[in-house]
């Protein structure tokens, strides 16, 4: 998935929302005006710092999903409606921007974004921790600043606390299993609520749930669809993202891989264990979760014995087939639409 496809998929409003970010830079600068004196515009330049660094280089999907959905479930929404949409998709993307400094941290990753990861600009090391936090706490200041005084404050707010919880709890989840590496452990079933958790609530649900607020749906069996959706398509994400990690160019992902030495529950290890013979396994399990070159590149030798690509690829075609059934329960022809049109997004990056 590249900025392009990105780009296809809501065509000029791409623009638009990559443009507003200069409106949400001004925002942050008014709500920050009161630190403007010695010693607090310490703290204020900084945090305009970490934000130009951080938050507008990315994909911007799930930012965009806000403004994308609010066109399918509202006729002709207002001027007003779209730029709290925009507003809204920023603060999703200065989210997942605080989420991924903190991941980059625990990850050790390298590089994100075809940069080298916050933490290791400047030396940062685990100062990049408090920038994280200074971005998750901005963000609510923007939707305070924002929605203060509008019928949906505290639905907002509510979504964005219990869905960056269960973020967390996913992200626990992900953390715990690499760490024990206790590989009987490491099942399809742990796999689903790693990414059910630490993905798919909060890159596919959140900008979806707040487009349904904004808009108004109080249609409970739309929103249920659309959640089993958005999990579904969460899975699918992060089992391109898994294979990326160790078959991705980094030149294509921006990223460079860490599952296998961080002995992460990736799709990749649980499908191989499925696969491999007793001797395999053996080796298997011996060789994952080392900072070694070798050993990495012994489980990536067996990966290919096991033909772990080819049953990428048919796994996703097969989850891509029950996604269609599932979206073809929509009522809503553009809904129906968009949601094909996420799928070919979602599944594109294998190619
Ligand atoms: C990337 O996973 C990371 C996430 C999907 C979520 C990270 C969540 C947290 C750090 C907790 C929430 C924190 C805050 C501040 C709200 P990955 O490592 O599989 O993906 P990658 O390949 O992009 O690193
Ligand atoms: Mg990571």
């Amino acid at each position: 998935m590249n900025q392009s496809i990105a780009a296809k998929l809501v065509g000029a409003e791409y623009d638009v929302f990559d443009n507003f970010f200069t409106t949400i830079l001004t925002d942050i600068t008014s709500i920050t005006t009161d630190l403007e004196q010695e010693p607090l515009s310490v703290a204020k330049n900084w945090l305009e710092r970490v934000c130009h660094f951080n938050v507008p280089h990315g994909k911007k999907i799930r930012g965009l999903l806000v403004p994308i959905f609010v066109r399918s479930l509202v006729k002709c929404p207002s001027t007003e409606k779209m730029t709290q949409a925009y507003t809204l998709g920023w603060c999703v993307e200065i989210l997942q921007a605080s989420s991924l400094i903190a991941d980059d941290v625990m990850d050790k990753s390298k590089l994100r974004r075809g940069k080298p990861c916050w933490y290791l600009v400047d030396d940062l090391g685990t100062d990049a921790v408090n920038d994280s936090f200074l971005l998750e706490h901005i963000m609510y200041q923007l939707i305070r600043k924002h929605f203060k005084t509008t019928s949906y404050y505290t639905d907002i707010l509510d979504i964005f606390l219990q869905i960056t919880h269960k973020t967390i709890l996913g992200q626990c989840l992900d953390i715990q299993t690499g760490r024990n590496m206790r590989f009987e452990e490491y099942t399809m079933e742990r796999y689903e609520a790693i990414v059910k958790y630490k993905t798919s609530f909060y890159t596919f649900y959140l900008p979806i749930a707040i487009a349904a607020t904004i808009s108004n749906v109080q249609n409970t069996k739309l929103m249920n669809i659309l959640e089993t959706l958005a999990i579904s398509i969460g899975h699918l994400f992060q089992i391109l993202d898994d294979y990326l990690d160790c078959y991705g160019s980094k030149t294509k992902t921006g990223k460079i891989g860490t599952d296998i030495q961080n002995g992460k529950c990736s799709w990749l290890f649980v499908r191989a264990k499925e696969l491999c013979s007793k001797k395999q396994l053996a080796e298997l399990c011996y060789n994952y979760g080392h900072d070694d070159e070798a050993k990495i590149a012994h489980v990536v030798e067996i990966y290919e014995a096991v033909k772990i690509p080819a049953h990428v690829s048919e796994f996703m075609k097969h989850m891509k087939a029950s996604n269609l059934r599932l979206i073809h329960k929509l009522e809503n022809e553009d809904l129906i639409i968009l949601f094909k049109q996420l799928l070919e997004m979602v599944t594109e990056g294998l190619n």
